[in-house]
């Protein structure tokens, strides 16, 4: 990595040093409401809650040059223009650098004798994004140059603004005022919002019409308006309205000037729309550009965004951890990545269109997992929120739009693990906050929106939709897919043109899966455990039967010889077992079942660890999803059997599921390989980018496996699983810090060669500090455990009950 950029921890930043990264190395920016995604070379765009339907600025994905369209400034100084960011001009520059920060990214650039430097972030609980930007003179003459700004406005629903063009070329309206560009296509109807485009400093000029400032058949590398020197002070009406602010500046040695680009979203509420016919009442936008004039507003919105996030990872930050990649991991990067996934679900990446999927069922709860110690109160409504989309009947809608909140009915339902991963994500935020006070909250069904129906209502409906809907192994029906997206054993497509995703169902199939038998005795154990913490020991009792039975069913009907069977397709044939050819053995039964408690008292756990580390693992890459991959498509197995050997679903490294397996091997106790594992998907862990490619700083989903002809190549970075199971691995399994209906779990499982480590965890308003020491060089098991010098049996700190907020906690490993 040290050949593209490296980690300044200190800053809780990662510092890229030129800007032809293998891929676009992208941040996100935002935490609320406003977001925006910004690469090093200041590409990507702006949304406000939805990518879908409020985006703001215009991005086109999977151009040439990649990430072209962006936040630009561009500097015509005598005949030479650049960017600072490198792009779109791509004039060599004398220096540059990146900080990707904690929701903000500062881009640095230097060429004949000036800086200019763009810091871009999004400040806590305001729907603006500021561009402060410093232009410095570093040489020994006076300079004078033209610094000229750029965005693309989008027309605020992004599908029709790309694919619609018969009607977008002609309602494009804007109103310039000052220093400000107003966008306002659609206003004039039934838009009650509008996106504004400002500088905090008077302009010498402005364009409004892309073909005035770029030309018709010129690119952003080579705008006309830059080449000239000189805005036409267009206005743009129809076609394309962009936002270009040209800024003169003469700066003599050793001088620097500093000011603010503001990109708002902003809602009239009910304010009158207009001050006359056609004019808009811009009251709120000149309000928020008069605010931000001032530049000391400017930085103390970034020392608020700084704080905030300060304030987000100190829930839990861990101190002389042996290993300096999962310590980084574990504190900085993997927390900021949960924010993400959490704000975004798999919506808006660079691989992620913001338009194609909503929010998902699974991967919300399971995203949760990472985040409710951050904000639990966000994790409340989003749990919430996602149950409102269950049927009465158990089965869920898969994805949802964030604006909406409805069920997407392109998409619709029938993926059988959908119900219980509420289970988990409601029992995470119950272990983090003991606000049992949740379950008691009425939530409709998507059916029957006006029911009083409440959480637990959804949690027994799910519990009782897996136990209703099993096959002839008494295994849970799979119905569409579980898990795993692409294992469609209802499908049966012969059609190039239909979406494996939507496609099949047969009736009546008998299609059955074993990673969700393994979810679900991990649920049934989960909802055991907090029925007793609720007094309930019939209900728990109840549970427990039903974790008894498909824990039989499991070791009975499942068991290959040396793994788990991955599911039994339509014609009750095993997939994932010694007697197929093709796909003989899939990683996510291993991790599910080993999770939920299989094979724990026979010794198949760790037998089946061990085939997953003998067929699918290689140190430094991963374990591959499924061994072997498959070489022809499989009308009977579905798209899992479409991808090209070593990609994706078809045996590629799929970093999620690799995480089961992680906390696998610290359920068996084994502290060396878990960490070794977790370590060969880390991103920070990663040596030689050029192969990587991706982002050193966040999960990627895939890795490319030794079974693809470029195994190591990341691909689709920053929305993934991973994030908040790997945040839950290093957090809760290794360095062992996990939350517990009633108090606070100390069992770490670390390889024997660490002395120790120290871990503060903020926990229902508590800090604790954890000190662990391994005298003994024992991965696991508790030897005595001190809470403010006091010996507690076992390894849970209760929660104080004197008011005390800060616990000391000395824990000695080595039972
Ligand atoms: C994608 C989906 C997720 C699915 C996984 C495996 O990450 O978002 O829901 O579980 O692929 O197919
Ligand atoms: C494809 C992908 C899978 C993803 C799914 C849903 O099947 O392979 O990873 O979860 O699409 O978009």
């Amino acid at each position: 990595m040290a050949q593209y950029g490296y980690f300044d921890d200190t800053q809780r930043e990662f510092v890229i040093t030129r800007p032809d990264t293998p891929l676009p190395w992208l941040n996100m920016l935002g935490q609320d409401e406003f977001f925006g995604l910004c690469t090093q070379t200041a590409g990507g765009y702006s949304f406000w809650k939805d990518a879908r339907l409020r985006r703001l600025t215009r991005y086109r994905y999977n151009n040439n040059p990649m990430d072209n369209d962006g936040r630009f400034l561009y500097v015509k100084q005598g005949k030479s223009v650049w960017n600072p960011g490198w792009k779109p001009v791509r004039a060599p520059l004398d220096a540059f650098e990146c900080r990707h920060g904690l929701g903000y990214t500062r881009i640095k650039g230097r060429k004949g004798g000036v800086e200019v430097e763009q810091l871009i972030f999004v400040p806590p609980d305001e729907n603006v994004e500021l561009w402060r930007v410093t232009v410095r003179n570093a040489s020994k003459s006076t300079q004078r140059l033209s610094l000229f700004s750029f965005v693309e406005f989008c027309f605020f629903e992004a599908l029709n603004d790309m694919t619609n063009y018969q009607r977008t070329y002609s309602i494009g309206e804007v109103e310039v005022e000052g220093s400000a560009i107003y966008h306002k296509t659609e206003y004039r109807e039934r838009r009650n919002h509008y996106t504004l485009f400002g500088c905090t400093r008077p302009v010498a000029g402005f364009d409004t019409s892309r073909d005035a400032f770029v030309g018709v058949h010129r690119g952003l590398h080579d705008p006309q308006a830059v080449l000239a020197g000189k805005c036409t002070n267009s206005h743009a009406y129809g076609w394309n309205p962009v936002g270009a602010l040209q800024v003169d500046l003469a700066l003599k040695p050793g001088k620097s000037e500093t000011f603010a680009f503001v990109l708002a979203y902003v809602e009239q509420g009910d304010l009158p729309k207009f001050d006359a016919p056609f004019v808009m009442n811009k009251a709120r936008g000149r309000e928020i550009l008069a605010k931000y004039s001032d530049i000391a507003v400017v930085d103390s919105a970034f020392s608020a965004l700084k704080g905030r996030w300060q304030d987000l990872l100190s829930t839990y930050q861990a101190t002389h951890v042996p290993n300096p990649h999962l310590q980084r991991t574990v504190n900085i990067w993997n927390q900021v990545q949960c924010m993400a996934t959490f704000n975004l679900s798999r919506s808006t990446s660079g691989y992620e269109t913001g338009i194609g999927r909503g929010m998902g069922y699974r991967d919300s709860n399971q995203d949760i997992l990472g985040f409710v110690h951050m904000l639990p109160a966000r994790a409340r409504q989003r749990i919430l929120d996602i149950a409102s989309t269950q049927l009465s009947d158990g089965t869920c809608f898969h994805q949802y739009q964030p604006l909406t909140k409805k069920g997407n009915a392109d998409v619709g339902g029938g993926f059988n693990d959908d119900p219980l991963w509420l289970i988990l994500s409601t029992c995470a935020y119950i272990r983090e906050t003991g606000d049992t006070g949740i379950l008691g909250e009425p939530c409709g069904y998507a059916d029957k929106p006006g029911s009083k129906d409440t959480l637990l209502h959804h949690i027994e409906t799910s519990i009782a939709f897996t136990l209703r809907n099993r096959g002839p192994h008494g295994l849970p029906l799979i119905g569409h897919a579980d898990w795993n997206d692409c294992l469609n054993l209802n499908c049966f497509s012969k059609e190039p043109n239909e979406s494996f995703q939507v496609t099949g169902d047969i009736a009546g199939s008998k299609a059955e899966s074993v990673m969700i038998a393994g979810l679900f005795l991990y649920a049934a154990r989960e909802l055991s455990s907090l029925y007793r913490f609720l007094g309930a020991p019939g209900d728990a009792a109840r549970l427990d039967g039903h974790y008894a039975d498909m824990l039989r069913t499991v070791e009975e009907k499942a068991w290959d010889g040396a793994w788990y069977t991955r599911a039994f397709d339509a014609e009750s044939r095993p997939v994932g077992s010694r007697r197929c050819e093709e796909g003989k053995i899939f990683i996510e039964s291993q991790g599910w079942c080993v999770m939920g408690g299989a094979g724990a008292g026979n010794g198949r756990a760790k037998k089946a660890l061990m085939s997953v580390e003998k067929h699918l693992y290689t140190p430094q890459l991963g374990c591959a999803l499924q061994w072997p991959p498959y070489s022809t498509y499989h009308l009977e197995l579905g798209e899992v059997t479409s991808y090209p050997p070593g990609y994706k679903e078809n045996a590629g490294v799929f970093t999620h599921n690799n995480t089961w397996i992680h906390i696998g091997w610290t359920l068996v106790g084994d502290g060396k390989r878990a960490l070794e594992y977790y370590l060969s998907i880390c991103p920070s862990a990663k040596k030689d980018h050029d192969v990587y490619r991706s982002e050193p700083y966040v999960y990627s989903q895939m890795t490319a496996s030794q079974f693809s002809p470029t195994p190591g190549e990341g691909k689709n970075s920053w929305l993934t699983g991973t994030a908040a199971w790997s945040f839950v691995v290093g957090s809760q399994y290794i360095l062992g810090i996990r939350p517990e209906f009633d108090g606070l779990r100390i069992d770490p499982c670390i390889p024997g060669t660490w002395k120790g480590f120290t871990v503060q965890r903020r926990f229902r308003g508590v800090m604790f500090t954890v000190t662990v020491t391994n005298p003994r060089r024992k991965s696991k098991g508790m030897k005595t455990l001190l809470v403010d010098g006091r010996r507690v049996e076992g390894n849970v700190v209760p929660l104080p009950t004197d008011g005390r907020t800060a616990v000391r906690v000395e824990a000695v490993l080595g039972a």
